[in-house]
C-alpha cells in the first residue's frame, strides 16, 4: 500500500496532517522545539493572547487530580502586542507550520480589537476564540454559556478579520448543540471542543481549596469521554468542521475523535505528562491506516457506525 493520506483541510486551512497542540499547553512553541521539530506538527495552537499583558492568577494555579489536573491559569500571556513582536517570528521559522492563535477577553470590544490586530501581522493561519471568559459587561457569566452572547462575540471577530474563526466552546453547558449552531450562524468556520471541565479541589488538612482561583478547569484523561459525546452530538448539528480535544493522550484516543466526527485533533494535557505525545500521534495515526488498508485519514471523520459489520 502507498503512504496514507494525512493531510486534510480544516476550514481553509491547509494542514499536512490532523493533529495540532491545544492553546495553553504548549506555550508559544519554544521549549517543545528542543525536543522535536515543529514541523511534525499539523499545525499549532498558542496560548490565549489578550489585548493587555495579563499576569494571571496567584499560585497555586495547578492541581492534580486522579486522571487529569485542575487548572486556574487565568489567561496569563504578554498581550497582543508583545505577542506579534516577540513570539510569532519565532514560529514563523517555521514554514510548514500553520499557526493559529487563541484569542480571549473581557468584553466583545476587547475581542474585537485583538483580532484586528492579529490579522494585520504576518504569520497567522487562523484565530481561535476562546468564548469561555467572563462577560464583564454582563455580570461575568462566560460568554460561551450563553447562545446570544456566543453569537455577538463570534459577529465581532468576524467582522475585524478576514482570518478563518474557529470558535472554542466551554463543556459547561447543558446543550452543547445550541451553542454551536449559534456560532455557525454567527459566521464561525470551525469549531473547537472541548475546553476545560469546572472542577474543585480541598485540601483536607487546611480545610482550604487547593487553587487560589478556588475552581479551575479540569482537563486530561478523565474529560475524554464527555468531549467525545459533545464531538459527536455536535457533528450531528453543523456542517462547519470541528477541531476535537479532551483527554487525547495517543493516536487512539485520537482516531475515536475523528470517528466522532471530528476533521482534526488537538493534543492538550498530555504534553505535560509526555513532551513527545504529539509526535507520537502523527505516527501512530499513520500507522494505524496503513494496518487498516486506509488511503487517506479524512475517512475517519464521522465514520462511527451503529451495526456490527465486522
Ligand atoms: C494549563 C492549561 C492552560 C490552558 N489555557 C487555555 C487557553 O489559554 N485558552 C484556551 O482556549 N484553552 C486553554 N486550555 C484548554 C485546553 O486548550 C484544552 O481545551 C483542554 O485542556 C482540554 O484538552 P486536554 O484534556 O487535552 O488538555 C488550557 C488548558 C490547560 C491544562
Amino acid at each position: 500500500m502507498n503512504e496514507p493520506n494525512l493531510a486534510v483541510d480544516f476550514a481553509g486551512i491547509k494542514l499536512k496532517n490532523p493533529v495540532l497542540t491545544a492553546s495553553g499547553t504548549f506555550g508559544f512553541g519554544r521549549e517543545y522545539s528542543r525536543l522535536w521539530d515543529l514541523n511534525l506538527l499539523g499545525g499549532i495552537i498558542v496560548k490565549a493572547v489578550t489585548l493587555e499583558p495579563r499576569l494571571g492568577n496567584p499560585p497555586p494555579r495547578i492541581a492534580e487530580t486522579p486522571a487529569g489536573i485542575l487548572n486556574s491559569i487565568g489567561l496569563q500571556n504578554p498581550g497582543v502586542v508583545s505577542f506579534i513582536r516577540d513570539y510569532l517570528p519565532f514560529l514563523r521559522q517555521y514554514e510548514d507550520l500553520p499557526v493559529i492563535v487563541n484569542i480571549a477577553g473581557n468584553t466583545i470590544e476587547d475581542y474585537a480589537r485583538v483580532a484586528e490586530k492579529l490579522s494585520n501581522a504576518e504569520g497567522i493561519s487562523a484565530l481561535e476564540v476562546n468564548i469561555s471568559c467572563p462577560n464583564v459587561k454582563q455580570g461575568g457569566l462566560a460568554f460561551g454559556t450563553d447562545p446570544e452572547s456566543a453569537y455577538q462575540v463570534i459577529e465581532a471577530v468576524k467582522a475585524n478579520t478576514d482570518l478563518p474563526v474557529i470558535a472554542k466552546l466551554s463543556p459547561n453547558v447543558t446543550d452543547i448543540t445550541e451553542i454551536a449552531l449559534s456560532v455557525e450562524e454567527a459566521g464561525a468556520d470551525g469549531i473547537s471542543l472541548i475546553n476545560t471541565l469546572l472542577g474543585m479541589a480541598i485540601d483536607i488538612n487546611s480545610w482550604q481549596p487547593i487553587l487560589s482561583n478556588v475552581v479551575g478547569g479540569l482537563s486530561g484523561p478523565a474529560v475524554k469521554p464527555i468531549a467525545v459525546r459533545m464531538v459527536w452530538q455536535t457533528a450531528q448539528k453543523v456542517s462547519i468542521p470541528i477541531l476535537g480535544m479532551g483527554g487525547i493522550a495517543t493516536a487512539e484516543d485520537g482516531i475515536e475523535f475523528m470517528l466522532a466526527g471530528a476533521k482534526a485533533i488537538a493534543v492538550g494535557t498530555a504534553n505535560f505528562f509526555n513532551p513527545y505525545a504529539a509526535p507520537e500521534i502523527v505516527a501512530g495515526l499513520k500507522r494505524y491506516l496503513k494496518e487498516k488498508n486506509i488511503e487517506d485519514v479524512n475517512q475517519l471523520c464521522g465514520a462511527l457506525r451503529f451495526t456490527k459489520n465486522n
